[in-house]
């Protein structure tokens, strides 16, 4: 049975002031009758607009306006109010607003919450023509669709001050088309396994140290979600992260690149893998049972090569019908990564540069998508920076396309 994308998921609703609210009544029946949650945020703009009564009556939630509310934050808090949502969607997302986002103001509960926000972000723009078309709002709309925001609207026509231009909000079915593209359609990876590998490894010294890296597992755990949320049964073998085991998904914890590589083979078949994972390269050869003590001096490390997870999967019997990789390169970015594609045996390969460091731990990535053209010949596209989430998600889309075929 095919079910909505939306049934189950928490949608945050930002209100923000403008005449359009009105149809965010709407829009409230509409995810509800889809089977969402949705929470409201009202900021002052918008409750001149629509009560907060009508919004708590038509989401049969508490309805947040205070950042200050002492009794808000202890029921539910602003930063838990976005960490618990699939999506947050600003509509009608006023010029204030939207300037408030590009440059990080949190000055109230709505901008303070979507600052906070890891969650894919959709905006329904809605304003007199003259203040969208205005260059301070465009080059605002730029950076944060720079920055991985979605967009429905604004669309042309005859606007509640009596004059014609582009701003009004886009219409219902318009911003539900949006959501239901950002939240994937429903099922369209079901039947099939996925396999998953994130975060780094751990390879020991002696039983205190280890040698590690700095990746915190938010884009392998982002893609597990994304492809799990299309209906996918995802298997995650994730080495030592913080981030918390994604909802809906098979996890499996591993410590070394041996335990790591053991746990994929163990979860084969699978339709498609992805090797997210930051592997350790080498382990140390002799692993010492006793804590290495200080006293003997500066000693060498005997280091013995790990194996290729990535090859291994893509050379294997069971090979999955997809595999994707990924690079993530200091140096010769196009180059290094081309001759892994070819070199690994996968079909897909993401590459990033970390040569400036930012993207180990950080909440935005920005990836050469290649794929294996005819012969050697490899093709490559620029997915512009984006949040892990939304990577994820594009990442995901082409999945459910790639199966399609
Ligand atoms: O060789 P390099 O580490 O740059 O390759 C990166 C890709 O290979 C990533 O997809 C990573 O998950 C995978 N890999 C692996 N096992 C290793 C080393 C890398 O699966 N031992």
């Amino acid at each position: 049975m095919i079910t909505s994308p939306l049934q189950g998921r928490v949608i945050l609703l930002v209100i923000s002031g403008g005449i359009a609210a009105y149809k965010s009544l709407d829009l409230i029946r509409r995810l509800r009758e889809q089977g969402a949650r949705v929470r409201c945020i009202l900021t002052k703009g918008g409750a001149e607009f629509v009560t907060a009564l009508s919004v708590a009556a038509l989401s049969e939630e508490k309805v947040y306006t205070d950042l200050w509310s002492l009794t808000d934050e202890q029921e539910m808090g602003h930063i838990r109010l976005v960490r618990e949502s699939d999506l947050i969607i600003v509509a009608p997302a006023s010029a204030n607003i939207i300037a408030k986002l590009a440059h990080g103001l949190a000055d109230d509960l709505a901008s303070t919450a979507l600052l906070a926000a890891n969650k894919p972000i959709l905006l329904a723009p809605a304003m007199n023509h003259a203040m969208w078309d205005n260059p301070a709002t465009q080059h605002n709309i730029a950076m944060l669709k720079q920055r991985g925001f979605h967009q429905a609207g604004p669309n042309e026509g005859a606007m509640a001050c009596n004059e014609t231009g582009m701003g009004r909000m886009a219409d219902v079915p318009e911003i539900m088309a949006a959501i239901t593209d950002i939240l994937g359609k429903p099922g369209d990876l079901s039947g099939k396994h996925a396999l998953v590998t994130s975060g780094p490894t751990y390879e020991p010294v002696d039983p205190v140290r280890f040698i590690g890296n700095r990746s915190s597992g938010k884009q392998g755990h982002a893609i597990a979600a994304a492809l799990a949320a299309r209906g996918a049964s995802v298997t995650l073998v994730s080495g030592p992260v913080s981030e918390p085991d994604p909802k809906g998904v098979k996890i499996i914890h591993v410590e070394t690149a041996e335990q790591m590589l053991g746990a994929c083979l163990q979860a084969l078949p699978a339709d498609l893998f992805i090797a997210c994972a930051a592997v350790a390269d080498w382990r140390v050869a002799d692993y010492s049972e006793q804590k290495i003590k200080k006293d003997g001096g500066v000693s060498t490390l005997a280091l013995e090569p790990n194996p290729d997870i990535l090859a291994t999967i893509a050379a294997h019997h069971l090979r999955p019908k997809l595999v994707v990789g990924f690079a993530a390169e200091t140096d010769n970015l196009m180059e290094n990564a081309k001759k892994k594609l070819a070199q690994k045996g996968c079909d897909w390969l993401l590459a990033n540069d970390v040569s400036n460091g930012a993207v180990f731990g950080a909440d935005e990535n920005s990836v050469w998508f290649m794929h294996r053209g005819a012969g050697d010949h490899a093709e490559y596209e620029h997915w512009p920076p984006q949040s892990k989430t939304a990577l994820a998600q594009a990442l995901a889309e082409k999945i459910a396309e790639y199966f399609k075929e």
